[in-house]
């Protein structure tokens, strides 16, 4: 059974940098290979981890369409020729593979991207020990119901109070939504001088969290998302690559 981590959040609080880190400390465990996914149409975690993603699940999606909707190549069912062409666009590095899942469908219904998506995520998951994903922005990830049993929520905000307030949404949702988490954490993202907000305490009662973290606002982090450099290069004694190993140590 591999174990899934699912990392969630609204817009620019380091989901992706979360997930890149939480990448490199299960490869540094041994805890291999790891399949990364990227749900967020505006694909970064392939720059994060420092590789190039060619194509993804969604462009796929549409190329199976227009075979299909063109009526050539009967010897393949639809769920084959797209098992094919996900297979095409995992990149395959040293320790983890990387599947972005690109752009769903237009605006209005999901369904059919809601359920490639499953099937993609449940399919390729099982070949792995560790699976990490990383979500788009927002609550509508969790509303599509992408993942419906996760061994590791995380959920991030920055330290502002709306930014928390959001994080209760989103907890509040991932309950409505019947989403299923062995565990839960909190991460409370560029903290100020190491410290989290006063209301983490209260939030935690709240959401009964596993473990709640705080990072740093981190220079080292800055710089490498600068250069873009990938995150898995980030030195072993960073301070937030540090916290993170104990996001990991939860599963
Ligand atoms: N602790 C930190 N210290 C310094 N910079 C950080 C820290 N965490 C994240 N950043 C920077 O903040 C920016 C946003 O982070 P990131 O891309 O991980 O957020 P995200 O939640 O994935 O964003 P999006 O919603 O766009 O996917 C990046 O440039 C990242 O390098
Ligand atoms: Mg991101």
């Amino acid at each position: 059974m591999s174990k899934l981590i699912a990392v969630t959040g609204k817009g620019g609080v380091g989901k992706t940098t979360v997930s890149a880190l939480l990448i490199k400390n299960l490869i540094a465990s041994g805890k291999k290979p790891i399949l990364a996914i990227d749900a967020d149409p505006n694909s970064c975690l392939d720059a994060a981890l420092g590789v190039k993603v060619a194509n993804t699940v969604g462009r796929a999606r549409e190329e199976v369409r227009s075979v299909v909707t063109g009526g050539t190549n009967a010897s393949l069912s639809k769920h084959e020729m797209l098992q094919l062409k996900i297979e095409e666009a995992l990149v395959d590095a040293e320790n983890f593979d990387l599947i972005a899942m690109g752009r769903p469908e237009g605006a209005g219904c999901y369904c059919y991207a809601n359920d490639v998506l499953k099937s993609v995520i449940k399919e390729l998951s099982a070949q792995y020990p560790y699976v990490v994903l990383d979500n788009e922005a927002g609550l509508e990830n969790l509303s599509r119901r992408i993942v419906q049993k996760v061994d590791l929520m995380t959920l991030i905000s920055d330290a502002s109070n709306a930014g928390l307030q959001t994080l209760l949404r989103l907890y509040e949702l991932a309950n409505e939504m019947e989403m299923h988490y062995d565990k839960l954490a909190l991460v409370v993202n560029r903290v100020r001088n190491g410290k989290l907000p006063d209301r983490m305490e209260e939030i935690q009662k709240t959401t009964r969290a596993d473990i709640v973290i705080g990072l740093s606002n981190d220079d080292t982090i800055a710089r490498f998302a600068e250069e873009s450099r990938p995150f898995l290069d980030i030195p072993e004694d960073n301070p937030v690559y540090q916290k993170v190993q104990e996001l990991a140590a939860a599963l």
